[in-house]
């Protein structure tokens, strides 16, 4: 199933691959890079179309570039920019970002690098910078001279608030990677009015972190900046009976409630496990929840 990702004048399918879960140790789950090899191409044969990375993702551009770079007319590949080119070995994230056109000029040649490809096909700045920052940097004029040079074709927006109307405001992005979730709906009048202006929305967090999931139940929290509310909403909201009668997981529920929001081009959702990304796949097959279900959800899970 896809949807056209803004005005880029492509199809993109509605669930798409998050690879930062390809990060590796010491900042995420140890990955072998031959499973990680797999990992990437079981993502392309189950028919994704859309791959998300970061310079700041570890070893991720990396195991894109040597397991699936062969493969690269067979998806739209996205990466960041603003990343430094060494990110400190002992902070914890966030990382520090450097949206100066020499930085940005040099992380995204050298993501080219590193995923062996001549072009990224979306270039996203990372972390919400505010507008004032990007125009002190000249970011959005050293990205144009990125795409006028094919070393880009897209240019967008890792936005969320407070930043984010300032970024739509500015009229120059072609997509924006937002979170969002059935726990998270905070951004969702946002992403709305990004692609009512024709943009892309890439969904970040769409599958909540698999929190809710009963193999999970809550042990990972979806990213919110209101640590706990989440599962405090879902547990007051009484969802888990009405999916108990629909006889839906809280898995399937909480993929498909994000694929509900017509506003959403492709969630990129991130796995390191097999089982986890063919369960997906399967899930993205049957799209939107059923109305009734996604109203009567809508009511009880707050904005
Ligand atoms: N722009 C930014 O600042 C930013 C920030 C964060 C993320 N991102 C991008 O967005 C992508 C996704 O973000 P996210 O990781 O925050 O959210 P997410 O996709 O909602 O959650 C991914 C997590 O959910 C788990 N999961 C996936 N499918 C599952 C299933 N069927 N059952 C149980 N657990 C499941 C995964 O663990 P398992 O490995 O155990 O499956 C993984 O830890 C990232 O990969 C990255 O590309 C961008």
């Amino acid at each position: 199933m896809t949807r056209p990702l803004g005005q880029t004048q492509t199809d993109v399918t509605i669930l798409g691959y998050g690879a930062m879960e390809l990060r590796g140790a010491p900042r995420g789950p140890e990955i072998a890079d031959e499973d990680a090899g797999r990992l990437l191409n079981a993502v392309l044969d189950g028919g994704i179309s859309l791959i998300d990375t970061s310079p700041d993702y570890g070893r991720s551009e990396e195991l894109i570039g040597r397991y699936v770079g062969h493969r690269r007319a067979e998806f739209f590949l996205a990466s960041k920019c603003g990343c430094l080119l060494e990110v400190p070995a002992d902070a914890p994230p966030p990382y520090p970002h450097d949206y100066s056109p020499g930085n940005v000029r040099a992380v995204v040649e050298r993501s080219l690098r590193r995923l062996g490809t001549d072009h990224l096909d979306l270039v996203q700045v990372h972390m919400s910078p505010s507008r004032a920052t990007l125009e002190e940097n000249h970011t959005v004029q050293t990205l144009q001279a990125l795409r006028n040079e094919g070393k880009v074709r897209f240019i967008g927006m890792s936005g969320i608030l407070p930043d984010l109307p300032d970024h739509l405001a500015m009229n120059v992005f072609d997509a924006f990677q937002i979170p969002y979730s059935a726990v998270q709906r905070d951004h969702e009048n946002l992403i709305t009015e990004a692609a009512e202006a024709g943009a892309g929305t890439l969904i970040r967090g769409g599958a909540a972190r698999g929190a809710a999931s009963e193999e999970k139940n809550w042990r990972t929290g979806p990213l919110t900046q209101k640590p706990g509310l989440g599962q405090r909403n879902w547990e007051s909201s009484g969802i888990e009976e009405v999916l108990a009668d629909a006889g839906m997981s809280t898995m399937e529920f909480v993929l498909r409630f994000t694929l509900s929001l017509p506003a959403l081009s492709t969630t990129i959702v991130g796995t390191a496990n097999p089982a986890h990304l063919a369960a997906n796949i399967a899930i993205a097959e049957k799209g939107p929840l059923p109305a009734d279900l996604y109203e009567e959800a809508k009511k009880r899970l707050p904005q």
